[in-house]
C-alpha cells in the first residue's frame, strides 16, 4: 500500500508542480472547510437567535469581544474621518468661547469635565463616555467626525441632525481646550459662554440679522429648539 504512494511522492517532489501537490495534501480539503464553516454559522446563528448574550449596559464585554469591536470602531472613525479639513479659523477663541456653551448644555452629563463629579448618567453608560478632559485620543477631524454622526450601539448621539457643521467644529475646539483646563478655568469657561443656542448663534460671525435669527427671537423656534444659520457652510463630508 505505502510502497506506491512514496515512488508517487518521489516523483512530485522533482517539479515544482510536485511540491504544490505534496502541500495540498497537507491542507483540509474544501468539502472540510465548508462544513466548517457551515456549522460554525449555524452556531452563530443558534447564538444570536437563544438571545443567551448579555445585552445588558451593567455587564461589560468579555476582552475578545470588546477588543474586537474597540477595533471596528476606530477603523471605521479613521475612514470616514480621512478627507474632513479643518476650517481656517479652527483656532478662533470664539469657537471655544461658543463650544463652551454647547458643551455644558449638551455633553457634560455624560463627559463630564475638569473637577466635575460623575453624574448619574455618566455612571450608567456602556460603552462609558469617555472623560475628554483626562485626554483626547482623535484628531480634531475624527473629532467631528463622531460629534457630527455619533456612534451606533453607543449613547454617543448624531448632534448633526440638529447642528450645522460650524456649530460642531466649536464643540470640537472646545473638547480639546478640555485637558489644559483646571476646574477653575472649566467654570470660568462655562459662566462667560454665551447665555442660550440662539446667543451662541449671534456670536458667531456674520449671524447677526439673518432671518433665522428673526424667527426665533419672535418665539418661534425649530423643532429641534433653537434656529440654525441659513447661510451656513456646505458640510465637509
Ligand atoms: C448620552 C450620553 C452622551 C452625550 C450627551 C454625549 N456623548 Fe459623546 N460619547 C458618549 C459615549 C457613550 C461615547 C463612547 C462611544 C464608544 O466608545 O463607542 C462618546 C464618545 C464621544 C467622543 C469620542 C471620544 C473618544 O476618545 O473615543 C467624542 C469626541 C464625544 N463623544 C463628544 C461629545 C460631544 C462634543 C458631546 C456634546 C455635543 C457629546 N459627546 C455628548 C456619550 C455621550
Amino acid at each position: 500500500m505505502t510502497e506506491p504512494r512514496d515512488i508517487e511522492t518521489q516523483d512530485e517532489d522533482t517539479t515544482p508542480k510536485g511540491q504544490f501537490l505534496d502541500l495540498h495534501r497537507h491542507l483540509p480539503s474544501t468539502a472540510f472547510v465548508l462544513l466548517l464553516l457551515l456549522s460554525l454559522a449555524a452556531f452563530g446563528g443558534a447564538f444570536v437567535y437563544a438571545g443567551v448574550y448579555n445585552i445588558g449596559a451593567d455587564e461589560p464585554h468579555s476582552k475578545l469581544v470588546y477588543n474586537t469591536l474597540d477595533k471596528f470602531r476606530e477603523r471605521a472613525i479613521k475612514h470616514h474621518a480621512r478627507d474632513i479639513v479643518l476650517p481656517a479659523d479652527f483656532g478662533d477663541a470664539k469657537r471655544i468661547a461658543t463650544g463652551a456653551g454647547l458643551y455644558s448644555e449638551m455633553c457634560a452629563d455624560c463627559h463630564l469635565g475638569p473637577g466635575v463629579d460623575k453624574s448619574e448618567m455618566s455612571q450608567g453608560l456602556y460603552p462609558p463616555a469617555p472623560e475628554l478632559a483626562r485626554g483626547i485620543n482623535h484628531t480634531p477631524a475624527e473629532m467631528f467626525w463622531i460629534i457630527k454622526h455619533g456612534i451606533k450601539l453607543s449613547a454617543m448621539p448624531a448632534w448633526g441632525k440638529t447642528h450645522d457643521d460650524e456649530l460642531i467644529w466649536d464643540m470640537v475646539a472646545f473638547a480639546r481646550a478640555l485637558p489644559k483646563m483646571s476646574p477653575e478655568q472649566y467654570q470660568a469657561a462655562l459662566a462667560s459662554a454665551p447665555a442660550g443656542h440662539d446667543e451662541m448663534m449671534k456670536a458667531m460671525p456674520g449671524m447677526a440679522g439673518m432671518s433665522g435669527m428673526k424667527d426665533s427671537e419672535a418665539g418661534k423656534p425649530t423643532p429641534s429648539g433653537h434656529s440654525h444659520a441659513k447661510g451656513s457652510k456646505p458640510h465637509a463630508d
